[in-house]
C-alpha cells in the first residue's frame, strides 16, 4: 500500500463498508507479516486502539502491544486500556508504568516546547527499552492516519507548525522495523466506523482527542505531583458532569487546565490558598480554529461545587471564553 489515497477509494461510512475494509486489511496484514511478530505502542487513543483490534483479529498473539503510562494520563485511563485489551480482547499487552521516569525529567521544566520534547523523547526511550527486551520482533505497527501523511507532506514543503505534536517514530537505529500501517489511508471519521465494526466500545471510538503529552500540557509551567493530581481529579469531575448533561455529544474537546498560581480562599472558616481550575470546552471541525460552547450555568455551577469541594488544593473554577484564534485549544 503506498501513501496516496486512490481517487477511486470509497469513503467508509457504513458498517458494511468498514467490514469489507477490515477483511481486506486482515488478508493484507497476514500476507505482509507471515508468522513474524509485530510491536505496537498502544496509547488507548482511537487510532492505536483500532490498529490493535484489527491486528488482533488478523494475527492474534503475534501482536505485542506496549502501553506506556507516562504519568500524564487522565484518571483511570491506563487501567481502562488494560481492562479492554487484556481482558476483553485477550491481547498480548505489556504495561509499563514509567511515571517516575517522566516526572523526574520534567521536574522544574516550565517551557511548553521543552516539556513536549522531553515527553516525546522519553516516550521513545521507554518504548525502545521495552522493544529491546523482546525477541523476534520484525514489524512495528503504527496508527498513522491520512491527515498525518498530509501534514508531513505540508511540513516537508516547509510550512511551520505552531506546536510540535509528537508521535512514535524516530526509533533508534538498532530498532528499525518494517512498518505495518493498516489505517494510513483513512480519515478520522472512517477510523471511527472501522472501530465500531471491530466491536470497540462506543465511548472509546468517539472519545475526544487527547494530546500525546497528555496532562503535561495542562498542568501549566513546571509540573508538580500535587498539582498534577488536582488537575486529574478536576478533569475527571468535568468529564463525568459533561457525560451526565449529554454535553459529551455536543462539545468536541473539553478539559481542565491548572496554572501555577494560587489565590486566597476560605474553607471551613479558615484561609484556604489554592489553584484555580480552568475549564476549556471548544467546538471545531479541524482544530485549526475553534469556538466556545455555551455551557448551561446549572452545569457550570455543579462542576464548580464539586471541584471546589472534592479536589484538594483547588479553590476556584474559571471558564475560558477565548476562541481560537486567538487562544490555541491547549494552553501550552
Ligand atoms: P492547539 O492547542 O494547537 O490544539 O490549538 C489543536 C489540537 O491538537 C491537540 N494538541 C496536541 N496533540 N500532541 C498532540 O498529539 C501535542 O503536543 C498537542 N498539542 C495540542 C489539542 O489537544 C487539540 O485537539
Amino acid at each position: 500500500m503506498n501513501n496516496v489515497r486512490p481517487e477511486s477509494m470509497e469513503r467508509i461510512q457504513t458498517l458494511a463498508q468498514a467490514q469489507a475494509f477490515i477483511d481486506a486489511q486482515i488478508a493484507e496484514v497476514r500476507a505482509q507479516v507471515g508468522d513474524k511478530k509485530v510491536l505496537l505502542a498502544l496509547s488507548g487513543g482511537v487510532d492505536s486502539s483500532v490498529v490493535a483490534a484489527l491486528l488482533i483479529k488478523a494475527i492474534g498473539k503475534q501482536l505485542v502491544c506496549v502501553h506506556v503510562n507516562h504519568g500524564l494520563m487522565r484518571k483511570d485511563e491506563s487501567e481502562n486500556v488494560i481492562k479492554l485489551f487484556r481482558e476483553g480482547l485477550d491481547a498480548n499487552l505489556i504495561y509499563v508504568d514509567a511515571t517516575d521516569r517522566f516526572l523526574n525529567l520534567l521536574a522544574g521544566v516550565s517551557d511548553p516546547e521543552k516539556k513536549r520534547k522531553i515527553i516525546g523523547a522519553e516516550f521513545i526511550n521507554v518504548f525502545a527499552d521495552e522493544a529491546r527486551k523482546l525477541e523476534g520482533i520484525s514489524f512495528l505497527a503504527q496508527g498513522t492516519i491520512y491527515p498525518d501523511i498530509l501534514e508531513s507532506i505540508k511540513q516537508a514543503e516547509g510550512k511551520k507548525a505552531v506546536k510540535s505534536h509528537h508521535n512514535v517514530g524516530g526509533l533508534p537505529e538498532d530498532l528499525q522495523f518494517d512498518l505495518v500501517e493498516p489505517i494510513k489511508l483513512l480519515f478520522k471519521d472512517e477510523v471511527r466506523v472501522v472501530g465500531e465494526a471491530l466491536g470497540l466500545p462506543h465511548a472509546m471510538v468517539y472519545r475526544q482527542p487527547f494530546p500525546g503529552p497528555g496532562l503535561g500540557v495542562r498542568c501549566l509551567g513546571a509540573i508538580t505531583r500535587d498539582r498534577l493530581h488536582a488537575l486529574r481529579e478536576a478533569d475527571a469531575i468535568l468529564r463525568e458532569e459533561f457525560d451526565n448533561a449529554g454535553l459529551n455529544q455536543k462539545v468536541w474537546q473539553y478539559f481542565v487546565v491548572v496554572p501555577d498560581i494560587k489565590s486566597v480562599g476560605v474553607r471551613n472558616e479558615s484561609r484556604y490558598e489554592g489553584w484555580p481550575a480552568i475549564i476549556r470546552a471548544v467546538n471545531t471541525t479541524d482544530a485549526m480554529s475553534a469556538t466556545i460552547e455555551e455551557i448551561p450555568y446549572a452545569v457550570l455551577h455543579k462542576i464548580t461545587a464539586r471541584i471546589t469541594n472534592e479536589v484538594e488544593g483547588v479553590n476556584r473554577v474559571l471558564y475560558d471564553l477565548t476562541p481560537k484564534p486567538v487562544g490555541t485549544i491547549e494552553w501550552e
